[in-house]
């Protein structure tokens, strides 16, 4: 059956239209920058914290606005406030809460230039991926509106015996803390905390700190769309007071969406406190793998490879770590995906003739660069792409590259950056591929190449892998058409934009009348 709530996804742009980008580039060009600061904003108070400026990656320079980093206390009062706001924000139809949402998703779409400006300079989104990440945290509200109406606004009469009434029926949990990274720092954040509230929650919010100005001016756009001040509140800072939050006594729930390595620290955090058991929703890494054999299309192949391991520079949770490639067809396939990566462009990613920006900071190109030498060392590089000079040096950048490992055993964690490895594989192997790609312990996408279609009901049964795409490149998830998220060191579920998300961020209760 086709599962459609009654909603429409954001409408996309046409960049071939000269128009049409001349229009957006112009508006990207006016946002103002330095953007409004990022401060904890706690019932939409700005509290003060430790001031930083928040320099862009795309040339370490530019100063994208300044940040003020919440002390312990602010995280408190930030608890606190969503706490006293909670009475009032539960009790609020769900119906109600739905109409801001969509409020939220409309305001959004018309500052959707603003948005992309800070996308593009604080973390370095290129026009087309700031464009899908608006779209998608349009498409979240929507969606989780449409889904509060059909979940929470009637109470579900159950079956019983004559001279009772049962009534089952979802309400919200109390404070919930929702923690993002930087690669989605809108749409993720966005999508994490419109949840929590159309369950009837209210939140604290802690963006990741590399993008807390992106963050701010979401929340300053969802207390002007009419949620109560002390309904969403923003703590801004690093781990220390994300870990802070997490160990607080009032919190109800935890929406995690981040590296295993963080969600394995809240998960322990969570089970050494007293008092109430806190669920914990974690969204986690993956080493994500593409099986390619020798029936695919190899035009196809090489396209969806470029996209899925190189576009976003290849910071995405979804992105493609491990190509195996069947032996037939290995040599020719690796020269097609390195001529077309020699093609990619590095530069501004407000410019719309790049195709990849910086990496996220320093920190994140040193990584990759020490994954670099190592391969260098112990495998084979095969192609390396070339870096950008003149005003970009200063940036933080990463040029593509592709390895060839001599076992897929040989990556061991997830490498977040445009570095892809390939593994050879021979006809009667698929099982062995499948076992490496299993013994990763991830689970959170996998990528399939092959007209045959045994081979991807084969894979898919094999792996407990949560979005496979087949194909076609295997990166992204669309909102209610692609729910989104893995098992295993990948992540709890539920999947983010389907249709069991919202319960996991609501309590149950069943009420039991004697009429
Ligand atoms: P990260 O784990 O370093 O940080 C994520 C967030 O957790 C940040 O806000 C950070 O400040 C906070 N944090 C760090 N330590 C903490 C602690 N002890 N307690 C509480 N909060 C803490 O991840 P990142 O580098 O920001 O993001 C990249 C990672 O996110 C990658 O592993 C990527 O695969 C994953 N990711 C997953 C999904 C998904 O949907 N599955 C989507 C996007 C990104
Ligand atoms: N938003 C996730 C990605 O595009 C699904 O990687």
């Amino acid at each position: 059956d086709l599962y459609r709530p009654s909603r429409a996804n954001s409408r996309g742009l046409e960049f071939g239209h000269r128009a049409t980008l001349a229009a957006l580039t112009r508006g990207i060009a006016a946002a103002t920058l330095p953007a409004a600061p990022a401060e904890p904003l706690v019932d939409a108070r700005p509290l003060g914290g430790l001031e930083r400026k928040v320099v862009s990656p795309i040339d370490g320079h530019t100063v994208a606005g300044t940040a003020f980093d919440a002390a312990p206390d602010a995280a408190d009062s930030a608890i606190e406030a969503a706490a006293c706001g909670f009475a009032s924000w539960s009790r609020t139809p769900a119906a109600e809460r739905a109409r801001l949402l969509d409020r939220i998703a409309g305001l959004y779409e018309d500052n959707r230039d603003r948005l992309m400006a800070l996308l593009a300079v604080e973390a370095g989104k290129t026009l087309a991926d700031g464009l899908a990440e608006v779209r998608e945290a349009v498409d979240f509200c929507r969606y989780y509106a449409a889904e509060a109406r059909r979940l929470f606004t009637v109470d579900r009469l159950m079956p019983g015996p004559t001279g009772e009434d049962n009534r089952w029926r979802h309400r919200g949990r109390g404070v919930f803390v929702c923690i993002s990274p930087w690669n989605f720092p809108l749409a993720i954040f966005t999508g994490q905390v419109v949840a929590a509230l159309a369950a009837g929650n209210t939140v604290v919010a802690k963006p990741a700190e590399q993008t807390p100005l992106i963050a701010a001016l979401a929340v300053r756009l969802m207390h002007e769309a009419g949620i109560p001040a002390n309904a969403v509140n923003l703590v801004p800072g690093d781990g220390t007071v994300g870990a802070h939050l997490v160990a607080h006594r009032q919190v109800a729930g935890v929406a995690f969406t981040g590296s295993t390595k963080t969600a394995w620290r809240i998960n322990r955090a969570l089970a050494a406190k007293d008092g109430p058991i806190v669920p914990l929703i974690a969204e986690t890494g993956g080493i994500n793998a593409m099986i390619v054999d020798a029936t695919a299309l190899p035009e196809q192949v090489s396209d969806d490879v470029i996209t899925s391991a190189f576009r976003s520079a290849g910071q995405r949770c979804s992105a493609l770590r491990l190509l195996f490639l069947q032996d037939e067809v290995a040599d020719r396939m690796i020269e097609m995906i390195a001529g077309a990566a020699r093609e990619l462009k590095l530069g501004d990613p407000r410019d719309p003739a790049t195709d990849i920006g910086p990496v996220i900071d320093a920190e994140a190109r040193d990584r990759l660069a020490a994954h670099v030498a190592r391969m260098q060392r112990e495998q084979e590089v095969l192609f390396a792409g070339s870096l950008p000079g003149g005003v970009l040096a200063g940036g933080t950048w990463m040029a593509p590259h592709i390895v060839a490992l001599r076992s897929a055993e040989e990556l061991t964690e997830e490498i977040f950056g445009p570095i892809l490895h390939v593994v050879r594989w021979k006809s009667g192997e698929l099982d062995r591929v499948i076992r490496s790609i299993a013994a990763t312990g991830y689970g959170l996408t996998l990528g399939v190449h092959s007209r045959i279609d045994a081979v991807h009901r084969q894979v898919a049964d094999a792996l407990a892998i949560g979005n496979i795409y087949v194909n076609r490149n295997m990166i992204g998830a669309v909102v209610g058409t692609q729910p989104f998220g893995g098992s295993g060191l990948s992540g709890t579920g539920p999947k983010a934009g389907g249709p069991d998300y919202l319960t996991r961020f609501a309590q149950e209760q069943v009420i039991s009348v004697n009429t």
